[in-house]
């Protein structure tokens, strides 16, 4: 299982930006060196305008790989159906700050289930919003586009918003192993720049699955990034 101290990134390619419907098959042939995990965008018509999948795509899913999960929720009051990702153990799941009034609570939940606790911040909150409820996270994610799809171009702002995060979560006791996940717009020519500013968890939707070989993408961002 990766951790914080593992040296480079952890790319986690989002699927999203792939073919949902032969991903069972597909999953298969996704190298385990360059696919750290996977990155599965829950989005439910209502927090966001976009329409994915729930859990049952994502249980049929894990049946065909080792890679482990990681579950990103864009998804109204997810209180009312977390349990139900819990259930499949993934790597880690991350709820949207701005979608639910009881966010302390749910990541209590989610790390009582033995589950890496993420929270995800959109790019138009306040960055201290969240401030007080980094002791309560195992990954904050920094949204570095609108949620809601992929192909987005990425907000340059949000290289501030990684560093001021790491510096703040740096000053805390026990907060240097809390991990900045950036998601949004991640490509080759702006991988190095996230890493540098403290992002250790990428995703990467159109960046791996836009060009023709998955692997080979995966492979040079990861390269990439360890110019920073
Ligand atoms: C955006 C999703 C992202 C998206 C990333 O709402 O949360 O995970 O799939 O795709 P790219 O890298 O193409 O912006
Ligand atoms: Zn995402």
């Amino acid at each position: 299982m990766p951790t914080s101290s593992d040296s480079g990134i952890l790319l986690s390619p989002s699927i999203i930006a792939s073919d949902l419907s032969t991903m069972g098959r597909d999953v298969s042939a996704f190298d385990p060196l360059a696919f750290d995990l996977l990155h599965l965008d829950v989005m439910d018509g209502n927090f966001v305008p976009n329409l994915t999948f729930g859990p049952g795509y994502i249980k049929s899913l894990k049946a065909h790989t080792a890679i482990p999960l990681d579950v990103h929720l864009m998804i109204e009051s997810p209180e009312l159906s977390v349990e139900r990702y819990l259930e499949l153990a993934p790597w880690c799941v991350t709820i949207h700050y701005e979608s639910t009034k009881f966010p302390s609570r749910l990541l209590q939940l989610i790390r009582r289930s033995g589950v890496r606790a993420g929270l995800s911040v959109n790019p138009a909150t306040p960055l201290e919003a969240i401030f007080d409820l980094c002791s309560e996270c195992d990954l904050v994610l920094v949204m570095s586009v609108d949620p809601g799809f992929y192909g987005q171009p990425f907000m340059p702002a949000s290289l501030d918003r990684i560093r001021r995060l790491r510096e703040f979560l740096d000053g805390r006791p026990g907060g240097a192993a809390t991990l900045i996940q950036v998601d949004g717009g991640i490509s080759i020519k702006n991988i190095a720049s996230v890493a540098a500013a403290g992002a250790r968890v990428v995703v990467a939707g159109n960046a791996v699955f836009g060009a023709g070989d998955p692997n080979r993408a995966a492979f040079e961002l990861k390269k990439a990034a360890q110019k920073g």
